[in-house]
């Protein structure tokens, strides 16, 4: 290895189509890293090659290859949404290269290639916590309406397998499609079913429609409360879905208000870097992302080859902006805390609130 080379990291997003929220905050977030870290770690200076791939799936897979064959990356990272992350994961096994996800969260990802690490989280991580908090907060009976992906389908599963368990019952279980969803007949019928709550899972930048639709057809007037994992109340949107979101409580690993040292600094930062922006927790799973390759190449003494990486990120334990999460050895998934958190308005601006925590929470989806 040539060790006056650059260091390359082939960063695969979604910067336009449906999720092109996810690709502005991750990219965001790790040129701030880079920016507050130096683009030199143990002698070799680090090129981050940014890759659009529109939000396609096998856009993805052809990007990662050609970052592969052609510019000879040392490592991949992004992949916004799960079908992205499944169709490359093949190609760093056949290449050995460590492939860092930062935003897709069905469980079962990191089973689909042993070089995979996760730094964002898997919904069954959220899910459960909501699973436990609803039922001991007076909401029995649930309507779940999710996106019909891997992830939608394991917040659904996980979350209605805890509320079961905790003495309460799912009604109905409702999914729309990922691509173009048209929330208002779903809607119409949870109005019709009068749950004491909606459980809500869709990606990130689809939370502001739902939210919209919930309140113009009344539904929280007519007493259903509107509950989920935290991608529906997403920092990116939360402060324009107005007042009417005050009160929602969901369960996540991440809030712009988590009322840490370490996250005031990194909010503050993001922000003046990003005039106009919020991160969310898609670019906190960058940023944390590009530490761990930071510190894995720092470990690995600037060698960089594929495996010698890989071990070097599996174990790291550190604090986020998120809290504390180390990334399981033998999982090589993130363990981190999961908070409760309700919608409030903090100096005049709507926020996560978190009111309670629960501790290092492994995926739940790993045991099964
Ligand atoms: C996935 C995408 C999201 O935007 C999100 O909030 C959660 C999961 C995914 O595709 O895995």
């Amino acid at each position: 290895f040539a060790q006056d080379s650059a260091f390359k990291i082939g960063l695969v997003l979604p910067m336009t189509g449906q999720q092109a929220s996810t690709g502005r905050q991750i990219e965001a977030a790790a040129r701030l890293y880079m920016a507050q870290n130096g683009d030199t770690v143990a002698g070799r200076k680090i090129e981050l090659i940014v890759k659009d791939d529109t939000t396609i799936p096998d856009v993805t897979k052809r990007l990662s290859q050609e970052l592969i064959v052609n510019d000879k990356v040392n490592v991949l990272a992004g992949f916004g949404i799960t079908p992205s992350a499944f169709a490359t994961a093949p190609l760093a096994t056949q290449s050995k290269t460590p492939m860092v996800v930062m935003a897709a969260a069905t469980s079962s990802i990191t089973q689909a290639s042993p070089y995979i690490v996760r730094t964002s989280f898997t919904l069954a991580q959220a899910a459960v916590a909501m699973g436990d908090w609803a039922p001991k907060n007076g909401i029995k009976k649930v309507v779940t309406l999710v996106s019909d992906y891997g992830p939608g389908i394991d917040a659904e599963k996980y979350f209605k397998e805890r509320l079961v368990f905790n003495g309460g019952q799912v009604i109905d279980s409702l999914r729309v499609p990922l691509r173009g969803p048209d929330f208002a007949p779903f809607l119409q019928k949870v109005r019709d079913l009068k749950p004491d709550a909606l459980f809500v899972f869709v990606p990130s930048g689809a939370g502001a429609a739902v939210m919209k639709q919930f309140l113009e057809r009344g539904m929280d007037k007519a007493g259903i409360k509107l509950i989920g994992t935290g991608d529906i109340t997403d920092d990116d949107q939360i402060n324009d879905m107005g007042d009417g979101a005050l009160g929602v409580v969901t369960s996540h690993h991440y809030s712009a208000a988590h009322p840490s040292a370490v996250n005031k600094k990194f909010v503050q930062a993001f922000e003046k870097a990003n005039p106009g922006m919020r991160p969310n927790f898609m670019a906190v799973g960058g940023y944390d992302g590009m530490r761990v390759i930071y510190e894995a190449l720092k470990a690995t003494k600037g060698k960089g080859d594929g495996p010698a990486l890989l071990a070097a990120m599996k174990g790291q334990i550190f604090e986020s902006p998120r809290g504390p999460m180390f990334i399981d050895a033998q999982t090589r998934d993130v363990v981190q805390n999961i908070y409760l958190r309700k919608v409030e308005k903090v100096n005049g601006q709507l926020f996560n609130v978190e009111f309670d925590v629960i501790k290092d929470v492994k995926d739940p989806g790993k045991t099964k």
